[in-house]
């Protein structure tokens, strides 16, 4: 059996750990409501900056104590001090790395969670190594703080492993409209006497499901799949020209797609209307 075979299997057995949940789930719960108001959710998921802050973040801790176990096996005496920076810079940084990546976990369900658990518990053990590696070097025991931080390594390899498995493996926080298209011509979609005022429909276009919204003499049309994790929007709530997507209440103007609240990222897809013979008609923005 092949390595990626052996892994796939680990991955696989965590991700059926049913009794993971009883730990998981009321931390999730409890990460949920703490990161509720729109100002920390839009913050800690990146909608501020227009891309997931997690993994931009993992950069930080990672990169400062891979140079850190670098400069610990073939620095010298002379990077003694440079080294313990970096290590120092890691553990502050995997602070603010850890509150978003929990903000993320609390968006995952079942599998997904486990294995955030299984990853949060490996970058856990990796700060803690990391923080006795730092004050056994602040006492003068650099030995031991070495080994302490190439043991880390090795829990925030398996961490990582971990973090990207969730992210390429089970497409969490990957953009789920990232390749759709849409109809690049006008495709009629509804009679436009079956969208009434304040309505909202879910139209087939050209295979591609679009939310079509009427507000007024305007029709306004997305891509019915939320970007965050591929949420239903039909089945959110309308109000104030917005919809609420109901799997975990990111907010998109209708009109354009613009994001008012994360933990969506990525702008949701808007298409062009038009009614053309009695007939509601869209394509593809751009
Ligand atoms: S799927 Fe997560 S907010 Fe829509």
């Amino acid at each position: 059996m092949s390595i990626a075979s052996r892994v796939a299997n680990v991955m696989s057995s965590i991700e059926e750990m049913s009794g993971l949940d009883g730990v998981s789930q009321p931390i999730v719960d409890w990460v949920g409501k703490a990161v509720r108001p729109a100002i920390v959710r839009n913050t800690l998921s990146g909608e501020v900056i227009g891309h997931p802050l997690h993994p931009l973040l993992t950069d930080v801790p990672i990169g400062a104590w891979t140079m850190a176990g670098l400069l610990d096996v073939v620095g010298g005496s002379s990077s003694e001090r440079a080294a313990d920076i970096l290590v120092a810079t890691g553990i502050v940084s995997a602070l603010p790395t850890a509150a978003s990546g929990l903000n993320d976990w609390s968006d995952t369900y079942g599998p997904e969670t486990r294995v955030g658990l299984v990853h949060a518990g490996a970058v856990t053990s990796a700060l803690v190594l990391y923080t006795l590696s730092a004050r056994c070097r602040a006492r003068g025991n650099r030995t031991r703080g070495k080994v302490l931080g190439m043991v880390g390594m090795g829990a925030l390899l398996a961490g990582g492993y971990l973090g990207g498995h969730l992210s390429f493996g089970k497409g969490v926080n990957v953009n789920r409209v990232a390749w759709e298209e849409g109809p690049g011509d006008w495709v009629a979609v509804l009679p436009e006497a079956e969208l009434g005022d304040g309505e909202h429909r879910k139209v087939d276009a050209d295979g591609t499901a679009v939310l079509l919204y009427r507000s007024g003499s305007e029709i306004w049309a997305l891509s019915n799949t939320c970007s965050h994790m591929g949420g239903p929007l039909d089945e959110g709530t309308f109000a104030d020209g917005c919809v609420t997507c109901p799997w975990h209440g990111s907010i998109f103007q209708l009109r354009d797609g613009e994001i008012r609240r994360g933990p969506a990222t990525a702008r949701q897809p808007s298409y062009e209307t038009r009614v053309n013979d009695g007939q509601i008609e869209v394509r593809h923005v751009g």
